[in-house]
This record gives structure tokens, sequence and C-alpha cells, in this order.
């Protein structure tokens, strides 16, 4: 007998990883967790042993997801259009559909120049808010990202710092929706953004890994999910600068409510437009221009 210490490679805990879970691409990112490395370089390691330190971390993230832990708590990140950021259970779980009102909000900030003046209300992770200040210009770009969560707002503070220079013009505040921000602020900003919880509470299509997991905070609001959406909407014209926009993720039931109360609160354009999946999920109101 050899008195060599047995070793294992990550192909064989990749592939024992893939056959237990029965399930291939989150196999690969279970191992690419513990291994602690991505991608190609994940791929060049396959064929070297795995410490100790390493399977025991394996099993432990493992045996996370099979007892219905999601993926992205248990690898602790997730990618967000241009950026990776670092998830917890005190944040939601960005969504792909989030992807594409970040999308709008940022076409609308472009667009105005050569300065513009942002907010993302109710930021969790950072995903919208952090999407803008990596994607728009950092000359001349404020972004402010609010949250009611300060546990939330650590989050997004980590995920900001994870961006370096990106983030430089970034700020952050706590409270609720407007409350967070500083009063000289009203009248300023160009584009305002919020993913705000609209689900009511009664839901039945929550799943319930959703129900379990994610923080109540962030996903459910009274008066059928629309109750964060009727301050956001009330509130947000005098924060807005003439002409500018009002960006909102919203559920596909919530379209005529949302219009209506969009146009009751003086916003002169007000469009409902589908995400990529073609459902109706993002409301976009400006104010009139002078
Ligand atoms: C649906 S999550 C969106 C998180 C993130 N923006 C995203 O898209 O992944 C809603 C966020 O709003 C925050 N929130 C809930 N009530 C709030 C309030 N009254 N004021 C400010 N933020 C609030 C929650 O803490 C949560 O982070």
């Amino acid at each position: 007998m050899s008195d060599v210490e047995p070793t294992i490679t990550w192909r064989e805990l990749l592939t024992e990883t893939t056959i237990l879970l029965g399930e291939s691409p989150q196999a690969r990112w279970l191992c690419e967790t513990a291994c602690g490395l991505k991608g190609e370089e994940f791929l060049a390691a396959l064929d070297e042993p795995a410490t100790e330190r390493m399977v025991r971390q394996l099993d432990g993230i493992v045996a996370r997801y099979r007892s219905g832990e999601p993926l992205a708590y248990v690898t602790g990140s997730w990618s967000f259009r241009t950026i990776d950021l670092m998830v917890d259970r005190r944040v939601l779980i960005p969504r792909p559909e989030t992807e594409w009102v970040a999308e709008k909000a940022i076409e609308l900030a472009r667009a105005c120049s050569p300065t513009r003046l942002v907010a993302d209300l109710g930021t969790g992770s950072g995903a919208i808010g952090l999407s803008l200040a990596a994607e728009l210009p950092l000359a001349g770009t404020q972004v402010w990202l609010t949250d009611a969560s300060t546990d939330a707002l650590d989050v997004a503070r980590a995920n900001a710092a994870g961006l370096g220079r990106m983030a430089a013009n970034v700020r952050f505040a706590h409270g609720s929706w407007f409350e967070a921000l500083p009063g000289e602020l009203n009248g300023c900003f160009d584009v305002i953004v919020s993913n705000p919880p609209y689900i009511d509470v009664d839901d039945v299509e929550v799943q319930p890994s959703v129900r379990e997991w994610e923080p109540s905070l962030a996903l459910f609001a009274p008066s059928q999910g629309l109750a964060d959406i009727a301050v956001i909407v009330a509130e947000s014209p005098r924060w807005l600068r003439p002409g500018g926009s009002l960006v909102l993720e919203i559920g596909h039931r919530q379209t005529d409510a949302v219009t209506r109360l969009l146009s009751e609160s003086g916003y002169d354009e007000v469009r409902i437009l589908p995400d990529l999946a073609g459902r109706p999920r993002v409301a976009v109101g400006r104010t009139t221009s002078t």
C-alpha cells in the first residue's frame, strides 16, 4: 500500500457533483466557487488535485444547494449586465428582467448631456444603480443609491467597493423612498429608476423558495402590490427636473393601475414597455419639459 495521501482532481469532483445534482451548469458553478477559479482558469485546473479544505467547502455548498438554498446565495455572487455582484440573504437576487429596466434608465440618462443626476431607489445589491455607474461616463454622472434596509445598503456598498474607480461617482442614502435623499436635490434628477416591491402578499404564483429565502421587504407590498409604486409615482415629479424620467419595474398585471397613477401624478408622457419575453414590465413616465 502506498503511504501517499489519496488525492482527487477537480475533473473527478466535477463529474461526481454533476452526477449527484443531475444538473451540469450548476455543478460547474459550485465547483468553481469551491476551487476559487472561474471559466478558463477553472478548466485549466481540472487535472490539479483539490485540497482537503476545498473538498470540504464543496461538500458544504453542495449540501446547501441540495437543501433548496438558491444558487446565487450558495455561490455568493451573481452576474448582472456587465458587473458581478456579491449577493446573500440580505438582498434580492437580481433578475434578468431587471437588466432591461436598467437598460431603459441607462438609455435615458445617456441622452442627458453633459451632466446627469440619477437615483436608484430600493437598490438592494446595487444591481441597477451600479450598472448605471459602470456604463455611463464617469465624468458628469452622479448616481444615488438608496434603500430602507441598512443590510441591503451594506451589500450595495461592498459591491461598489468591488467596482473601484467605476463607482467613484456613487452616493448612498438610507431611508424610505424619497425621505432618504438630501432636500437640496429636489427638482434636480434627470432619471429616477426603481424596482420596488410589487408582489401582492397573497400572490399564489410566488415560488416557495423565493418566499422562504429572499427578503420579504424586497418582494411584497400591500394594496395588490401597488403601495410602494404609488408612493414613488406620487412623490417623484417634484424630485425630477422638468423633462426628467421615472423608470419603474412593475408586475405584468399592474399596467393599467400604474398608467393611471402616472397620469394622475402629472406625467404627460407615459409608456409601458415589454421586457425581452414580451411581457409589459417597465413603466416610463416623463414630466413636462418646461
Ligand atoms: C425588488 S427589490 C429590488 C432590489 C434591486 N434594486 C434589484 O433590482 O435587484 C426592492 C428593494 O426595495 C427596498 N425597499 C423596500 N421598501 C422600501 C422603502 N420603503 N424605501 C426604500 N427602499 C425600500 C428593499 O429593501 C429592496 O432592496
